[in-house]
């Protein structure tokens, strides 16, 4: 018996495609996001199909491309605040909903995708 990883369960490249596409509108929309992101959200989304693609045991194309993914290293020229990693979830969140991303794949991938976010942040809340 094959044993499938949590990247064949979702669906794919398909479905992480149509996951990260959602994703990235909304980001390039909020307000707290928008700000520390690129205009052109192309690139980023591709490495973010890459990368979701390993994590979720898929092949290994971020890694291919980029070498490891050292992620909170590569997120500290960024200011990632508490709200901020936030905002990011709920962009995630509302992502999968919109593609119908459901069950116990979809769960468990936004649980690891909630310490990774936690893991990414760098900087106190901004109070000014
Ligand atoms: C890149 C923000 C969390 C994966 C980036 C970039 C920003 C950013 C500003 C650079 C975009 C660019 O220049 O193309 C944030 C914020 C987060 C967050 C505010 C909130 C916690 C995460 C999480 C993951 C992730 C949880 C993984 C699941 C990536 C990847 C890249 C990236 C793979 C591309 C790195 C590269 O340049 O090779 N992120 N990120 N990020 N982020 Fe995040």
């Amino acid at each position: 018996e094959k044993i499938h990883s949590p990247y064949e369960l979702l669906g794919g490249e398909h479905t992480i495609s149509k996951l990260v596409d959602a994703f990235y509108t909304r980001v390039g929309q909020h307000p707290e996001l928008a700000p520390i992101f690129p205009d052109d959200l192309t690139e980023t989304a591709r490495k973010q199909k890459q990368f979701l693609t390993q994590y979720l045991g898929g092949p290994s194309l971020y890694t291919e491309e980029h070498g490891h993914p050292m992620l909170r290293a590569r997120h500290l020229p960024f200011e990632i605040t508490p709200s901020r990693a936030k905002a990011w979830l709920t962009c995630m969140h509302e992502a999968m909903d919109e593609i119908n991303l459901e069950g116990p794949e979809r769960d468990e991938l936004y649980h690891r995708l909630i310490l990774t976010a936690q893991h990414m942040i760098n900087s106190p809340e901004q109070t000014d």
